[in-house]
């Protein structure tokens, strides 16, 4: 398996450009079934995960393409297996959005349940819910969904729990169900509405993306589109916190800070100048970062997907800060890592209370989830030796090229097989 290995100490300096978003593309990948005219999408990055939804999307039927740039051609004419089969689903969790477009579609599909992951049960309890209020009938066996429908029906929709891509998949379902869908209590991540903009441009009628109260008019059929994927928000902010941590003076394009809101507040707290014009965001960083407490929550809140980098900033930052993850049970697995690293880092349930400490000192670690793998980066970044990050496969499911990025803004970084 692969690893990286960093030399830490410099701080980054420079320009990197952002790739589109792992998870808007995820979804707008699945979007792809609503319809059998080809469905055009620029900006895709180059990830494992979307490798791996494109061949679970291709052994259903649909035929890909690229477009000889950075986009893909999505062809579902030939869609005729609406399943997914556990062998893929396992190794990737999103693949539960295609239930509610093959339902929507096919009026079938037979999905593999997710299963748990690092961090968390996560169950899809609420995807399941609302589809059975539009009208299907679910059955859960063999560790599989099996959803069957002539034409699923509009119905008013309330969540237990605000759920990104639980509003996704049902906020797809309901684009070619016969009447008006209701989703109340829905996600409001900036990615959800790039869906909702791609699937408008498609013909849907969906109104109040961006809001806890999503409606949409079902249609009788969807048409082919051209979109261009939004940037990465957790990508972005990612770069800045590898720059604050090092005292570097980073500048990233094909980007924006609009949707990271509470990510700058949080980076200006800890002493860095962060500036933003149209799609292009800068951060200058202090010698040293002030300790700033987060918590997480559903958007526009602090996004538990930084959680983890934050985590790694505070190790090496003046004072105390404390962090709260409400979204999910077991996302601090980064915390025993960063603390071979010197961190110091108490554990208390949902809350980790981080001290700072003078510096890092260089060690072989090992990741366990995508942003778990990131703050170990950041870590290596600032610590002083050299750190080893094992079983990188994880982060390679949302970082594109990162060790090309990095090297670009001058760290020491490279890739052993
Ligand atoms: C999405 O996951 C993201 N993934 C995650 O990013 C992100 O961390 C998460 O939203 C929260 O923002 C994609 O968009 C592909 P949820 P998702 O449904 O949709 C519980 C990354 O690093 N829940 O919003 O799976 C769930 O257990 C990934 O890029 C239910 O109980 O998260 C969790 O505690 C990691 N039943 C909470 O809700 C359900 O049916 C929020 O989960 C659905 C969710």
């Amino acid at each position: 398996m692969d690893k990286l290995l960093i030399h830490g100490g410099t701080p980054l300096f420079g320009e990197v450009d952002i790739s589109g978003a792992k998870n808007a593309a995820l979804p707008i990948l699945c979007a792809c079934l609503l319809t059998a005219e080809p469905l055009h999408l620029r900006n895709v990055p180059q990830l494992n995960d979307i490798s791996t939804m494109l061949r679970l999307i291709a052994q259903m039927g649909v035929e890909v393409t690229m477009d000889g740039s950075d986009g893909l051609i999505l062809d579902s004419r030939g869609l005729n297996n609406p399943v997914a089969p556990y062998d893929m689903v396992k190794t990737m969790r999103a693949s539960i959005m295609v239930l509610g477009p093959l339902v929507a579609r096919c009026g079938e599909a037979r999905v593999s349940l997710p299963g748990g992951c690092a961090i968390g049960a996560r169950p899809v309890d609420q995807h399941i819910k609302g589809l059975q209020a539009m009208g299907a009938e679910i059955l859960v066996e063999q560790g599989y969904v099996h959803a069957t429908v002539k034409r699923l029906k509009g119905a008013r929709i309330i969540t237990d729990m605000v759920t990104v891509t639980g509003t996704e998949n049902l906020m797809m379902a309901a684009v070619l169900a016969d009447g008006e869908t209701i989703i109340e209590n829905a996600a409001r991540e900036p990615e959800v509405v790039d869906l909702a903009n791609c699937l408008n441009a498609m013909g849907a009628r969906v109104a109040g993306a961006g809001t806890d109260h999503i409606v949409i008019q079902g249609v009788e059929l969807l048409h082919g589109a051209t979109h261009s994927i939004m940037p990465d928000r957790i990508e972005t902010g990612t770069y800045l916190c590898a720059a604050a941590v090092t005292g570097g003076n980073i500048r990233l394009t094909n980007t924006s800070a609009t949707y990271l809101d509470s990510v700058v507040v949080k980076l200006l707290e800890t002493g860095c100048e962060v500036t933003a014009e149209s799609n292009v965001i800068s951060l200058k960083a202090p010698p040293r970062l002030k300790a700033v407490s987060v918590r997480t929550s559903p958007y526009p809140g602090f996004p538990t997907d930084m959680q983890a980098q934050f985590m790694a900033i505070n190790s090496v930052a003046d004072g105390t800060a404390v962090i709260r993850e409400t979204i999910f049970e077991n996302r601090f697995m980064h915390a025993v890592e960063l603390i071979r690293l010197g961190a110091d880092i108490k554990i208390d349930a949902s809350n980790a209370t981080v001290t700072g400490v003078p510096h890092l000192d260089g060690a072989t670690v090992m990741a366990t989830d995508l942003r778990a793998s990131a703050s170990l980066v950041i870590a290596g970044l600032v610590a002083q030796g050299e750190t080893l990050i094992e079983r990188i496969y994880h982060l390679d499911r949302g970082y594109e090229r990162i060790e090309e990025k990095l090297t670009r803004l001058g760290a020491s970084v490279r890739r052993v097989r």
